[in-house]
Formats: C-alpha cells, sequence, structure tokens
C-alpha cells in the first residue's frame, strides 16, 4: 500500500489546471448506456473510480475505452446483466447503471451498495422514484432488481433532494413514455450537466439546475459527444491549498459560477478571490479568519469541502462551528486532525473548531475521499512530516495530487510500504 509523504511550510505558488469532474462525469458515462451506437466524452479525469466504472459499463455489455481524457462508451447491444458486489462494494456510484438500464433494457440487477464511512447512504428514494416510473423493485440475496416494461412519465416528489438519485430518475425519464417531473431534485451543476447530454441524445430536458426537473422522454436515444465540466470540490481543494499555505495560485479551467458558497465562505475567512472568465486566483492571508459553515445541497457548501475548509479553521485565528447537515458521520477526519494537534470537539453533526498558530506533522489515517484531502492539506501547513496512509482513497477523486501540488511548490512523495 502506498502513502504520501508531505513535508510542511511550503508557500505555494504558480498555476494549476483544474481536471474535469469525477461526480459529472460517472452518470454521464452511464448515460452512455441509453443509446444504442458509441457516445464520446472528453475531459473525463483520469481517475481509479472512472476507470471502475468503465468496468461496470463493459460487465454490462457496454464497449469502453478511455485514453488521453476521452472515454467512449458503445452500448450497442444492452444486456441486462447484473452489477456484481464486487464492483458495487468499492464504488457506490454503480447504482447510477440501475435507471439507464431498467429504461433500456427493462431490467437491472446491481448489488445493493452498502453502507460507506460517511453515512449509511440508503438508496429508498431511487427505488421509490423507479417504481413511480412503473418499474418493479425487489431486494434478494444482497441485489436490487429492477424491471419495467416501457417506464411511463410520472410526477415524483423527492423527500430529499438527492443528488445520484436525481440523476438515476433523469435518466430512466428520459427513454419513459411521457412527461416527468421531479420536484424537490438536487440542484448540482452535474445535474445540469447530465442535462446537456441527454439533451444532446435526444430527450427534451427542462429546469436542471433548479428544484423542479422536467423530462420529456423519447422513443429511442442517439449516441453524443460532450465534454464534462471542470471539478468544483478539486478546485476548492486547491483554493483552500493556496489560502492555508499563504500562497498565490491561480486555478485554470475552473468555474467558478459553480463556487460562489466557497468563494463567498473563503473571502469571509479573509483570502483574496480574485475571479475572471474560467480562471480563480487565490492569495492565501498572513493568518486565516475563523467563520462558521454548515453545510446544504447546492447552492449551499458543499459536504464534499466541509473536511477541506475545517483545515483552514483548525489554523485560523478564533473558534468555528461547523455543522455537517447531509452525511451523519463525516467528521472521521476529526480525530486525525487532533493527531496533529488541531483542537476541535464533536457534538453530533456539530463540530467546534478552536484556531491554533500551527499543526505538527504526524502520522495519519485516511478515512474517505475528502477525508484523505484534508489531511493532505494538513500537511501542507504543519510542520516536519505529515504521513498519510491508505491514500488509495485519495486516487478515487484527485487526478494526479502529488504532480499539481508539486508544480505548486509542495514537497510531497507517495512511497510504497508493506
Ligand atoms: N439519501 C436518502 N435516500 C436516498 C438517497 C439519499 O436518504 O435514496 C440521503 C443520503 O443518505 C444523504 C442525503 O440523502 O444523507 C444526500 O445524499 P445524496 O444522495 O445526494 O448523495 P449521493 O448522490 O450518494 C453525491 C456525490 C457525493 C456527495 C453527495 C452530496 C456522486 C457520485 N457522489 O452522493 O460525493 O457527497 O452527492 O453532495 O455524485 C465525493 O465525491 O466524495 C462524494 C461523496
Amino acid at each position: 500500500m502506498y502513502k504520501i509523504l508531505v513535508e510542511g511550510g511550503h508557500r505555494l505558488s504558480g498555476e494549476v489546471r483544474v481536471s474535469g469532474a469525477k461526480n459529472a462525469a460517472l452518470p454521464i458515462l452511464a448515460a452512455g448506456l441509453l443509446a444504442p451506437g458509441r457516445s464520446v466524452f472528453e475531459n473525463v479525469p483520469d481517475l481509479k473510480d472512472v476507470k471502475t466504472f468503465l468496468k461496470v459499463l463493459e460487465h454490462l455489455g457496454a464497449s469502453c475505452s478511455f485514453q488521453d481524457h476521452a472515454a467512449s462508451v458503445d452500448a450497442a447491444c444492452c444486456e441486462p446483466n447484473e452489477a456484481p458486489y464486487d464492483l458495487v462494494r468499492t464504488m457506490r456510484a454503480s447504482v447510477l447503471v440501475l435507471g439507464p438500464l431498467v429504461a433500456r433494457c427493462g431490467r437491472a440487477r446491481v448489488s445493493l451498495p452498502g453502507g460507506c464511512a460517511i453515512g449509511a447512504r440508503p438508496i429508498d428514494l431511487h427505488l421509490k422514484g423507479l417504481e413511480a416510473l412503473g418499474a418493479k423493485v425487489s431486494l434478494a440475496h444482497g441485489y436490487v432488481e429492477v424491471t419495467a416494461g416501457r417506464l411511463a412519465g410520472a410526477d415524483i416528489y423527492l423527500d430529499m433532494p438527492t443528488v445520484t438519485g436525481t440523476e438515476n430518475l433523469m435518466m430512466a425519464a428520459a427513454l419513459a413514455k411521457g412527461v416527468t417531473t421531479l420536484r424537490n431534485a438536487a440542484r448540482e451543476p452535474e445535474i445540469a450537466a447530465l442535462a446537456d447530454v441527454l439533451n444532446l441524445m435526444g430527450a427534451r430536458v427542462s429546469g436542471a439546475g433548479t428544484a423542479v426537473v422536467t423530462v420529456e422522454g423519447a422513443e429511442t436515444l442517439s449516441p453524443a459527444r460532450y465534454t464534462v465540466i471542470p471539478d468544483r470540490i478539486e478546485t476548492g481543494t486547491y483554493m483552500a491549498a493556496a489560502a492555508l499555505t499563504r500562497g498565490d495560485v491561480t486555478l485554470t479551467a475552473a468555474r467558478p459560477d459553480h463556487l460562489d458558497a466557497v468563494i463567498s465562505k473563503m473571502r469571509s475567512a479573509g483570502v483574496g478571490i480574485e475571479t475572471a472568465g474560467d480562471s480563480i486566483r487565490v492569495k492565501g492571508p498572513e493568518r486565516i479568519r475563523s467563520v462558521d459553515l454548515t453545510t446544504a445541497p447546492h447552492p449551499g457548501f458543499p459536504t464534499d469541502m466541509q473536511a477541506q475548509f475545517m483545515v483552514m479553521m483548525c489554523v485560523a485565528d478564533g473558534n468555528s462551528v461547523m455543522n455537517e447537515t447531509i452525511f451523519e458521520n463525516r467528521f472521521i477526519h476529526v480525530s486525525e486532525l487532533r493527531r496533529l494537534g488541531a483542537d476541535i470537539t464533536v457534538t453530533g453533526n456539530t463540530a467546534v473548531v478552536r484556531g491554533v498558530p500551527r499543526l505538527l506533522g504526524a502520522p495519519v489515517m485516511a478515512s474517505d475521499l475528502r477525508a484523505s484531502a484534508s489531511l493532505i492539506l494538513a500537511g501542507l501547513v504543519a510542520s516536519g512530516v505529515t504521513e498519510v496512509h491508505r491514500v488509495y482513497h485519495l486516487d478515487r477523486g484527485y487526478e494526479a495530487i502529488e504532480k499539481k501540488l508539486t508544480a505548486l511548490g509542495a514537497v510531497i512523495s507517495r512511497v510504497w510500504e508493506d
């Protein structure tokens, strides 16, 4: 297994190009299953999750390739094969094949994703929505099986604005007969990106990015070519790295308009941020100021940036109250940050972070993707060396992170440990 060593105390400066968004790429690759023929998606990040997802699609009968950030999904014929436990357990997002598969082939069988480190993460809303579209859902032997004739449009209210749930139902509705209205839909930029792809394929999706999404289904869809949007969470993570190291970093190929809440909070924390077109220049202050924070569905502050922002608060001047409202167990990084000298207390879904003048490097263990990113960030400011173990989580979601950070002046390396 690899570990990452970060030597703290180096100021970051220069330019870094943002990669394509993992959480936009995965549903878009799944949408490839909806049309007979070869869809090509560009700016797909070179990540473990992407490769695993392509394996899932191949398992379902699609021919896939991935080269130079272009992924092709050729779903000439669609076999209602199953997405097995071994693949699904490593990546919950595999559940995104349910909607397109049942819509196109009339049957989908996917291993039920279990809970994960950050919470129980049920998929009841995905399944309720598919039932509303006319599918039959059954659970047996750890698998969810969904069968249907042609799906029929329906009016669906989501109890929670679930991101992958909204995506699954949009894809299913794209081949349903008639109009589907999704109410209390997720409003993340990744939803709008998927709507763009479905529209290119011949569906008629409107309202994506608002709480009410309407999908007029088509009898058949055609393959599409599409360029994936930039990763807003990767962007935010490098913004935090610049802020923490009193750096001066410009992010290119970014979408500042997808980061309103993050930019606003960082400015309140004293971070200098200038945006121009697709670039964001971030200048870290002498000392970060404490600010309070509550995560919320988009356009609120993203839960996927909570751990990274917490590191900023660990070394800020003052106390910060941070509320996590999306996942019930997303403070696992706290105990690791404490090992570096952070002063944090957690009660339920609230963390109180008392800023300390400095962190001290130590060995720490990564527990999930964003927690891993937060430990790397902490390593950038901690004095001495921080050893981050179990970094395979990081490779699921951050493309070439050591290379990108090294180019900005960080001292970071990956070493093999038995
Ligand atoms: N929920 C239910 N029932 C459902 C679906 C969701 O109760 O049927 C609950 C969840 O348990 C959670 C809340 O609704 O408490 C929101 O979960 P959501 O379904 O929106 O999360 P997701 O779709 O599973 C996506 C991202 C996550 C990101 C969340 C929240 C992808 C592939 N994953 O997950 O990304 O944290 O939305 O924004 O898009 C990450 O990239 O590190 C990551 C975890």
